[in-house]
């Protein structure tokens, strides 16, 4: 299958939250890392997130020239099966261009640069990533940055389809049984079940520390 190259990018706290325990967004990385963040988009062909990010966080997914100079915004992709992405959504402002990958009828009325891109559901009634993937590389994008949620991310995880990973973790602890973490979804039940990574490197930055894994196949 072509696929792009694919990151997932995921900041995390010490006992690997994504959220504060209501699913609202809370800041855990630093201005250091921002810009680390910022400068990845920069490189990569488009970014992904799921639809609960964007109703949750409202992210713009663009990159702030205070930290790029002459940036150039990915393609910005949301997997939203029954397309429910509101029109005053900042991800699809008109900053940059927008897919929302649908599974049925979008009765939405988007401004021009966003595109409704019809494709299949797995077992789940989630987008089909694979179907999802070539669709993506069809219109040439090469390389894609993963950035969010948590069940997007198990999905990613779970199926293979992810070559590095880039988790910072921050000098904090959320809790809470039922707070978003980096991987939800099911989980694996046995050992033979993990999803194996390999450690590339690993750095602090300001008062977090950034560890770049790759995926283990
Ligand atoms: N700290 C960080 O780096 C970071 C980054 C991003 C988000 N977050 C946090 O993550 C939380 C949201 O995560 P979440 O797990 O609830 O949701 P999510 O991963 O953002 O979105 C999941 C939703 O996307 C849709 N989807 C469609 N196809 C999918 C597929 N193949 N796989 C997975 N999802 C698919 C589904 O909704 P439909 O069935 O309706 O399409 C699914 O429920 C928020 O609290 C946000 O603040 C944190």
């Amino acid at each position: 299958m072509n696929r792009p190259y694919i990151i997932i990018n995921c900041a995390m706290s010490a006992d690997g939250k994504i959220a504060s325990s209501v699913g609202s967004q809370l800041r855990i990385s630093n201005n250091e890392d921002m810009r680390r963040v910022y400068n990845l988009r920069n490189e990569f062909d488009a970014v992904l997130v799921g639809v609960n990010t964007i109703q949750a966080d409202n992210p713009k997914l663009t990159i702030k020239e205070e930290y790029v100079q002459n940036p150039k915004n990915p393609i910005r992709v949301i997997l939203d099966t029954h397309c429910i992405t509101n029109e005053d959504a900042l991800a699809v402002d008109e900053q940059a261009k927008t897919l929302i990958i649908t599974n049925g009828e979008c009765d939405k009325n988007y401004k021009s640069n966003v595109e409704v891109v019809q494709c299949g559901v797995d077992y789940e009634g989630f987008i089909d990533l694979n179907q999802m993937l070539e669709i993506l590389y069809n219109r040439g994008i090469r390389k894609l940055m993963v950035e969010g949620g948590g069940t997007v991310i198990w999905n990613f995880l779970k199926l293979g389809l992810v070559d590095d990973l880039f988790v910072f973790i921050g000098p904090m602890i959320i809790g809470g049984k039922c707070t978003p973490s980096m991987a939800d979804g099911e989980g694996i039940n046995q050992e033979d079940e993990l999803i194996n990574l390999e450690i590339l490197e690993f750095r602090k930055i300001g008062n977090g520390l950034l560890i770049h894994y790759k995926m283990v196949k």
